[in-house]
């Protein structure tokens, strides 16, 4: 028997108290019980996204929430910005060409931050953007883009901002409002710490008057059928009620916490988790490490045997690079329901795996400095 640590950038563990709702008997959508759950849960997602505006839940990974931020504001051969800066931003530019969208790319390379200046430069040049498409926490390659700045720099135009936010909100420090983003999609098996199949979108005022003129095809993903059925703490299509009825749990727990104390804790398992690679030899990868994962470079011979090795000898799950970084990166989350301790096993767990794939380690050393970094909060 295997005892299994889930410390992956998503899925993440679930809590006990929330594993228990999901396994209740199905309540029936059309209730005024199942509403009642509903409006609670929509208004703790608000406390949650830190915003006024309406949060509206779909059956579907948060890349379907992606979607329908392409789907609902534009129209075939409007030009957009993204600007991405890894496997997941890339995903927006992938979205919006399917759907015959113009992109314009301000870009950087994996493992570097988007440049608010590039994005304000572009904004200049191309007057005619609708929108402008980037990413949070890039659970690619560990960074967290400056969204506060860019919010900043879109606002003064007449593109809306959308940012994805699938890794990050619940994790780190996001503030929809305050940050003047129009549009913010999630995803529920990150930092909400509930099983996957749940997504979220939350909708500006200035992002509702381009759903008026956009014009892509749209059914299921049509925004204007969940704000219908929102007014009546209903979805439009049979929602997935058992994991509703967890997220309220879920949801319950954080604000039981405190989101800004959310905030705190991840920031502090971040700051050991980097130190911990540091101690391992291992350089840190990224130019602005975010606080729900951690990633670094690995040599490459063995860059490829960890992951696997971790699993199967010790029931560990980190997860490698996607794209051009894999077998040179490893990415060590501390999203969603891990603590202290799961860092310190994943840890001790990692300098065995390295030692054994003949990685010069000193044992113990990383342990030693996570726990020098936790104690020193
Ligand atoms: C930042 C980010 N965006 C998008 C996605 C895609 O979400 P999903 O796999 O739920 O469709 C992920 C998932 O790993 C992510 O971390």
């Amino acid at each position: 028997m295997q005892k299994h640590y889930l410390l992956t950038p998503g899925p993440t563990p679930i809590p006990p108290e929330v594993a228990l709702k999901e396994a209740l008997p199905i309540l029936h959508h059309r209730t005024n019980e199942f509403g009642t759950i509903y409006k609670d849960v929509v208004e703790g997602l608000k406390y949650v996204f830190q915003t006024k505006n309406e949060v509206y839940l779909l059956a579907a990974s948060g890349t379907g929430s992606m979607e329908m931020a392409i789907a609902n504001l534009l129209s075939p051969d409007d030009e957009i910005i993204v600007a991405s800066c890894g496997n997941f931003g890339d995903r927006w530019i992938k979205i919006a060409q399917s759907y015959g969208v113009n992109v314009i790319s301000t870009s950087v390379e994996w493992g570097k931050v988007v440049n608010p200046a590039e994005i304000e430069k572009a904004l200049k040049e191309n007057p005619n953007v609708k929108a402008v498409y980037t990413t949070f926490t890039e659970t690619s390659t560990g960074v967290v883009n400056d969204i506060k700045k860019i919010g900043e720099v879109v606002a003064k135009t007449n593109a809306v901002l959308v940012v994805d936010a699938i890794s990050g909100l619940a994790g780190q420090e996001f503030r929809t409002d305050d940050w003047k983003i129009d549009v913010v999609v999630s995803g529920s098996q990150k930092g909400f710490m509930l099983a996957p199949g749940l997504a979220f979108i939350s909708f500006s005022e200035k992002a509702w008057k381009l759903t008026e003129a956009s014009k892509l095809p749209k059914f299921y993903f049509d925004i204007k059928k969940y704000k219908k059925s929102y007014a009546t703490n209903e979805t439009p299509f049979t929602p997935p009620v058992t994991l509703i009825v967890a997220l309220q749990e879920s949801i319950r727990l954080i604000k039981e916490r405190g989101i800004e104390n959310m905030w705190n804790d991840y920031k502090l398992l971040a700051k050991a988790a980097r130190s911990a690679m540091k101690a391992l030899g291992l350089e840190l990868f990224g130019e602005v490490p975010c606080e729900v994962v951690t990633s670094a470079c690995v040599p490459t011979e063995i860059g490829g045997k960890i992951v696997k090795t971790l699993r199967e000898k010790y029931g560990v799950s980190i997860a490698g690079g996607q794209g051009n970084l894999k077998g040179k990166i490893i990415r060590f989350a501390h999203m969603g329901y891990i603590g202290k301790a799961d860092l310190l096993v994943g840890f001790a767990c990692l300098e065995m795996t390295l030692a054994e794939l003949g990685f010069n380690v000193e044992k113990g050393k990383a342990v030693a400095a996570a726990e020098a970094a936790l104690l020193d909060s």
